[in-house]
């Protein structure tokens, strides 16, 4: 696709235009099933609301001959019109936004777009669980509008929350970031906004995705299809599986979908550990689990993990897959049971799984107009409330990495004419992402600037790949007549994208030439926005001074250059952190992608990953995010020793032995946290939202990260007040560490909490059978 200056109408034309395509095309969609007006299939258990659904699950299930279950198990189900069932399409998308990357969404007629949230690497960098919940409720309600209008499902492939370890993933913009912590929080808050709270029933049902350890795309002839994942138990329990874990337990996710990759030699979607073990044994999953497209194919084909066909159909079934996105199971399973390589009721508890979470959306319930979310329409999309809360999502997501001499933000009357430069100087559809849709509408970052002051545009690169200078000059003159210049550069997807890994961290072709050679020759302060989903090597602009300022935009939405506009003219004090470290170019020069290792490791020369583990040097580091304020923290009470309980019949000399450490499964671990008060003071003369991060380092040892996240909030500060905020850290989950054998320990001693330049010292002890009786 092309970027094309696709603008639809405003929001009143939009809604009156909405109205008229309802009446042309709008009639009500017949019920999935159960529908009322059908006597016949009306009557079935299945459809009566008043039985509990297990024995309308149940009652389903019995009624289905081997044919019509196998063609259950996969995106595209068919219908029983025997029993008043349509098909269904289980694949749509809404990474931040209703997306139509998958078959059961589509755009057009009463509803041509849907309102498009900055891509998760930026609302990540908002630090905000609140923001994260709002957008899954926006986004739900208009999939649920465009589900009872015909135009899509109830089943979102959303979130990713796969660990952003290699800054060279072209599909790192999708997640949020490289902490653990911070992406099961992302995880548990967006699928919570999504799915609704409303106990069993699921307003759409999310999926977690993509189990496990899947994070690299196509990197120097390795592609995901073929990639060979080989990792610690150390690093699964510690890194990669926190996130889903997470996301299973505090969000109660109805979905989890395995990868294309293998883990340590077996398919993810094949690996009964992973999948029946741990997500639907351990976590207690309550919900369906998905392939990735196609990944039993993949597995059967590319990776020749099985001889036959059936087999793989089979290996997939009883490794604990629900649903295939992907015809191989509709196509294998009825032969894998004829030579009895499968149970049938293997399959039964596969179509349990999913059958389950279509009753939980309701889709059993006979006619959808009476449902809680039947009066949702067209009304309901792109309003101008959704749209508001993408710019406010945008505005909370930009960066501010740079700001010498306090270049910013900017006055509208002494920078009065103003060079916009760079090839996302207008973007529209780049600043979306991948994994979106259509918008309702898109804010460039020229028209934002525009709305605050008199613009001279120059792209000065014909697109972000950047391999001439034939419009260098003319971008040179803009910033030599203009009061102030603003260059938009950084990536989109045709640099870092799903199968596209960058190969280095600079800017693309001549970009970095052109910055420089504006800069040179701009009259008034020279500012760099960037927009990307990877950390980008920016040293050169770091250190150069004629470069006043430096923003990172990440793909921040339909709405993302009117807030680019508002962060420069300082109407939003910015309040962004880093979700990932900017690691300098060289980091990644002897660094094989492939390598899955989060440690560092001094005999092999390997420098670890993230800013857990990997000590050398950056360019700017994870959590990194100025403000046009001063803030300043103390601590205001802290204990200096917390008890751990241990269970009943532990004693702590013995649980103790190991490094000093109690296994997280011997303590008593309910409600036991360490909590902090901490006084935010804004010294400085302009408002404004601090975000805190909590970072503990645990007792020295060969298992812990330097320092890890252990909690974080944010605090709306006025000028020259202060506020408190209580930090509560859960001892079980945020500070135990993981031994090389992938067992969750507690250490015992002096945890320091980091907030910012703050330390405070918590010793934890273990308590004797005594001490828990007082
Ligand atoms: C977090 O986001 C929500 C939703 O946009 C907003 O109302 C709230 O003010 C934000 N919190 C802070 C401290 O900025
Ligand atoms: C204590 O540790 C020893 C040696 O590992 C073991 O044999 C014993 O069963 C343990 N006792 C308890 C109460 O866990």
């Amino acid at each position: 696709m092309g970027i094309g200056s696709l603008t639809l109408p405003s929001p009143p034309q939009f809604i009156i235009l909405s109205l008229l395509l309802l009446c042309a095309f709008g009639e009500a969609v017949d019920p999935f099933a159960c529908d009322p007006k059908d006597a016949v299939t009306a009557g079935f258990p299945f459809c009566k609301v008043s039985m509990p659904m297990s024995d309308r699950v149940n009652d389903l299930v019995g009624r289905l001959t081997l044919q019509e279950k196998v063609r259950l198990l996969i995106n595209g189900a068919a219908p029983i019109p025997r029993l008043g069932i349509k098909g269904y399409e289980w694949w749509s998308e809404a990474l931040h936004g209703v997306s139509d990357v998958g078959p059961g969404t589509k755009f057009g007629g009463a509803f041509p777009g849907a309102t498009s949230f900055p891509q998760v690497i930026s609302t990540a960098a908002s630090f905000n669980a609140t923001l994260w919940e709002a957008i899954g409720r926006v986004v739900s309600d208009e999939a649920r509008a465009m589900y009872n209008g015909g135009s899509a499902g109830l089943t979102y492939w959303s979130p990713n929350v796969n660990i952003f370890r290699d800054p060279r993933w072209g599909r790192g913009q999708e997640t949020p970031g490289e902490d653990p912590v911070l992406a099961g929080t992302y995880a548990a808050y967006y699928v919570k906004g999504l799915q609704g709270n409303d106990g069993d029933r699921l307003k759409v049902a999310a999926c977690c995705k993509h189990f496990t350890a899947y994070d690299l795309d196509n990197w120097n002839g390795v592609d995901r299809f073929h990639f060979n994942a080989q990792v610690s138990k150390q690093d699964i329990e510690d890194t990669f599986d926190v996130p889903f874990k997470m996301c299973v337990q505090d969000g109660n996710v109805a979905s989890v979908m395995c990868s294309y990759n293998e883990v340590n030699g077996v398919p993810t979607c094949a690996d009964p550990n992973l999948l029946r073990n741990t997500v639907r044994g351990q976590w207690k999953l309550d919900g369906y689990i998905v392939s990735d497209c196609d990944s039993v194919g993949v597995f059967y084909n590319t990776q020749h993990y099985t001889t036959t066909p059936e087999q793989a159909a089979a290996d997939a079934i009883k490794a604990g897959l629900d649903l295939d996105c992907g015809p191989f199971l509709a196509q294998h399973s009825e032969d894998a049971v004829k030579q009895g390589l499968l149970n049938e009721v293997d399959i039964n508890n596969a179509l349990v799984n999913t059958l389950r979470v279509q009753m939980r959306l309701g889709m059993f319930d006979g006619e959808p107009s009476v449902q809680p979310f039947g009066k949702l329409g067209p009304k309901d999309v792109c309003t101008p409330s959704n749209q508001e809360l993408a710019l406010e999502a945008a505005r909370q997501g930009i960066v501010l990495l740079k700001n010498s001499g306090v270049s910013l933000p900017l006055s509208h009357r002494r920078h009065q004419t103003v060079a916009v430069i760079g090839p996302n100087s207008d973007a529209t559809v780049s600043m979306i992402g991948n994994y979106a849709g259509v918008a309702c509408g898109y804010t460039s970052p020229l028209q934002g600037i525009g709305s605050y002051v008199k613009t001279i545009h120059q792209l000065g690169c014909a697109n972000v790949a950047c391999r001439d200078d034939k419009l260098f000059s003319a971008a040179i003159d803009a910033a030599r007549q203009a009061d102030a210049t603003i260059l938009v550069m950084g990536l989109d997807q045709s640099i870092e994208a799903e199968f596209r890994d960058r190969t280095g961290l600079l800017l693309p072709g001549r970009q970095q030439e052109l910055v420089s050679k504006v800069a040179k020759a701009s009259k008034g302060p020279t500012v760099l926005v960037l927009m990307s989903g990877g950390p980008i090597d920016v040293s050169f602009a770091k250190n150069d001074p004629r470069i006043g300022a430096i923003l990172w935009a990440g793909y921040p939405g339909q709405a993302g250059g009117a807030a680019i506009a508002d962060v420069l003219y300082g109407t939003t004090n910015p309040g962004g952190k880093l979700p990932m470290t900017w690691y300098p170019q060289d980091y990644v020069s002897n660094l094989a992608m492939t390598d899955m290792a989060m440690r560092s490791s001094r005999h092999r020369n390997y420098p670890g990953r993230t800013y857990r583990f990997y000590k050398g040097p950056v360019v700017y580091p994870f959590g990194h995010g100025l403000s046009y304020t001063n803030f300043v923290h103390t601590i205001v009470n802290a204990p200096h020793v917390v008890t751990v309980p241990l269970d009943g019949h532990r004693r702590s000399g013995n649980a103790t032995v190991l490094g000093k450490a109690i296994k997280v499964n011997h303590a008593r671990c309910n409600k036991l946290s360490v909590g902090l008060q901490v006084n935010v003071k804004n010294t400085g003369s302009k408002d404004g939202t601090h975000t805190m991060l909590v970072f503990s380092t645990p007792p020295a040892g060969h298992w812990a990260p330097s320092k890890q996240l252990v909690a974080f909030a944010k605090v709306y500060v006025p000028a020259r007040s202060e506020q408190q905020v209580g930090i509560s850290i859960h001892v079980c989950k945020f500070l135990s560490v993981v031994d090389r054998s992938g067992v969750r320990r507690i250490p015992i001693g002096l945890h320091r909490i980091h907030i910012g330049d703050v330390k405070h010292s918590v010793s934890l002890e273990a308590a004797t059978l005594g001490v828990i009786k007082s």
